[in-house]
């Protein structure tokens, strides 16, 4: 019997992000299983088939890290790659006490708190109608962006940036067919597969300062077998041209370190006449993106005036841009809400733009 993700494995035929840097196109295999569980891999190990290449790379926890210069990738997410989830809620605290604020477990609990109350928190018995917003902005969202996708669904979907994943659980639920969640950050994709895995929540949920409760409550979703996360770089897909019948990149766009690249890899692994839903805030940052990558947010002298929303339409327009994204036709375009939870005390309030492109057919 074939375990899922080899099932997945062959559908999605994903690519040596090394190859496909220097322009060539490798098949990744499947070259062991350490160990599995549910007719899943949690630990094995992808090999390049290109002889000349031979890249690995690791399956950790059910996701696959699928990045170009892993070594670097590894050293960075020491924490979340190595951080047991074994501690009771009381040694956890001391340690969060003692790491202290604005340490890298500290901000790995922050954004699993924040993400984890969005998608899951109208799923926790225990979430009260006492805080100031409600969970469940993200999954508003999407909903919203589905309504323009009925639309030729009819292949793999990719969800890019998925975070803990709800986004993913919600393609599953609607379409038939297999549903990738990729994001770069190994933290916020391993709360993601442990519910995949466990139809269990369980997260960090920040109550102020470095003081943190621990909720748990189950979480089932329909079709989650179709479900897949992955670690790949959102501007370096390693995947073939045309593999995706939808796409998904919610508030993502202002965090990739090239918005230009992104929106060029969605063109190119997206099937002709297939659509997908952007949405974003543009709330840009230095630390996410070099300003001179921003869509807009700066140069208030040149033609659009700074204007974020006037640079991604001249983009999808076409015509003179250096970045033009010719391959993506914008069909609609709306302003909606997007709620973050900081804290007990602290909640964000976005009013993000989500625009529905459609990929060009080939003349
Ligand atoms: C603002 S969060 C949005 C998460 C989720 N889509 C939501 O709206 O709740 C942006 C996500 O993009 C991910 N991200 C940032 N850079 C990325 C990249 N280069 N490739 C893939 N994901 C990336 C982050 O790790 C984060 O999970």
């Amino acid at each position: 019997m074939r375990l899922i993700k080899q099932l997945h494995f062959e559908k999605l035929k994903p690519l040596c992000p090394i190859c496909r840097s220097n322009g060539q196109e490798s098949f990744l295999e499947i070259r062991s299983v350490l160990k599995e569980s549910n007719n899943s891999i949690i630990e094995g190990i992808l090999i390049c088939t290109n002889t000349q290449c031979l890249s690995e790379y690791p399956v950790i926890d059910g996701i696959p890290i699928i990045v170009s210069n892993l070594r670097t990738y590894i050293s960075q997410n020491l924490i979340p790659i190595l951080c047991r989830d074994d501690l009771t809620n009381t040694m956890e605290s001391l340690l969060g006490d003692c790491f202290g604020p604005g340490s890298a477990f500290d901000t790995h609990r922050q954004h699993i708190s924040t993400y984890a109350f969005d998608h899951y928190g109208d799923l926790d018995p225990q979430e009260t109608t006492k805080s100031p917003a409600s969970p469940g902005s993200i999954v508003k969202l999407l909903r919203q962006g589905l309504l323009s996708m009925e639309h030729n669904v009819r292949g793999p979907v990719i969800d890019i940036g998925c975070s803990v994943g709800r986004t993913s659980f919600e393609l599953a639920k609607k379409f038939d067919e297999i549903v990738l969640g990729v994001d770069i950050n190994f933290g916020m994709l391993k709360t993601a597969s442990s519910i995949l895995e466990n139809k269990y929540v369980s997260y960090p949920r920040r109550k102020s300062g470095i003081a943190f409760e621990r909720r748990e409550f189950p979480a089932v979703f329909e079709k989650a077998g179709n479900v897949d996360f992955w670690v790949c770089d959102a501007t370096a897909l390693p995947f073939s041209d045309e593999v995706f019948s939808a796409g998904v990149s919610l508030n993502a766009l202002d965090c990739v370190w090239s918005p230009y690249d992104h929106l060029k890899e969605l063109a190119r692994i997206l099937m002709p006449g297939s659509r997908a839903i952007v949405s974003t805030p543009y709330d840009w940052t230095a630390n996410a993106t070099p300003v001179e990558s921003w869509l807009g947010g700066h140069s208030q002298r040149s033609k659009h005036k700074g204007s974020s929303e006037a640079v991604l339409r001249s983009l999808l327009a076409g015509g003179d841009h250096p970045n033009a994204v010719e391959k993506l036709e914008l069909i609609s375009e709306e302003e909606l809400p997007w709620t973050l939870r900081l804290h007990d005390r602290s909640f964000m309030e976005y009013l993000v733009q989500m625009i529905i492109v459609q990929k060009k057919s080939a003349s």
